[in-house]
């Protein structure tokens, strides 16, 4: 099967709205693939053809978590896309498995599309235990998710990202493939043969327009999702291109 590239964006907290709408204005939309940008909240309502998402969401409805923000009020803007899990999120903000299972059963009663984000510590990885955690962290939080239908994966190892720093290293194509092929199996493994084959898996970690071409083209990786080059359009375009 195959399966159409994705190229998702993680600003993190960079860029206000001022300077989102003068990326947008000098971004052009990529043919054959498509692209989302994961922007901060402030900047979700800016009028584009490009989708534009949001990097994290409450598991509650609504009610007193200040400093939260919840489904309803993002969908209200129109936005219909959430990054959920990422290791920012898991390691700075020490959101549990539990918290992601739970943000991504109350974004799948909205209705919205998710990247669902896994990855493995440096530690974890020297200490061979990059298979438990993955299946860990699929197994809680997909808990009681009955389809993967609007559901993507990122496999971003922690010890990939860049956070800022260019001169971070990427997994290596054979060692993200190994990671995307594993996640794909337990996929087949918990659900069904045709969910494995349609989901997209899509690799994060130190990912540039030098090196995109050659990860993106391992057969289980369906795409990227990319932090640090992703905030000058030119760099973004090129690895949307690649
Ligand atoms: P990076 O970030 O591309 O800067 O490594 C990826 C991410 O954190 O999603």
């Amino acid at each position: 099967m195959t399966r159409k590239k994705l190229i998702a964006a993680n600003w993190k907290m960079n860029k206000t709205p001022l300077e989102t709408k003068e990326y947008l204005d000098s971004f052009s939309k990529p043919k054959d693939v498509d692209v989302i940008l994961f922007v901060p909240y402030t900047s979700l309502h800016l009028q584009t053809s490009i989708i534009l998402g949001a990097q994290n969401m409450y598991f509650e409805e609504s009610g007193a978590f200040t400093g939260e923000i919840s489904p309803s009020m993002l969908k209200d803007i129109g936005c219909n896309y959430v990054l959920i899990g990422h290791s920012d999120r898991r390691h700075i903000f020490n959101e549990t498995d539990e918290d992601i299972n739970n943000k991504i059963k109350i974004a799948l009663k909205h209705n919205f599309k998710i990247i669902f984000c896994v990855g493995e510590t440096a530690k974890e990885r020297q200490n061979k235990k990059t298979e438990k955690v993955i299946e860990k962290q699929l197994e809680s939080g997909l808990k009681d998710v009955p389809s993967l239908k609007n559901i993507s994966i990122a496999y971003e190892p922690v010890w990939a990202i860049s956070r800022g720093d260019s001169n971070t290293k990427p997994a290596t194509k054979e060692d993200a493939e190994e990671a995307h092929k594993l996640i794909r199996d337990l996929i087949k493994k918990s659900y069904d043969e045709k969910t494995a084959e349609k989901i997209r898996i899509i690799y994060g970690g130190s990912v540039k327009p030098k090196n995109a071409k050659d990860i993106l083209k391992m057969n289980n990786i369906d795409g990227a999702l990319v932090g640090n080059a992703s905030l000058d359009p030119k760099s973004f375009s090129d690895i949307c291109n690649s």
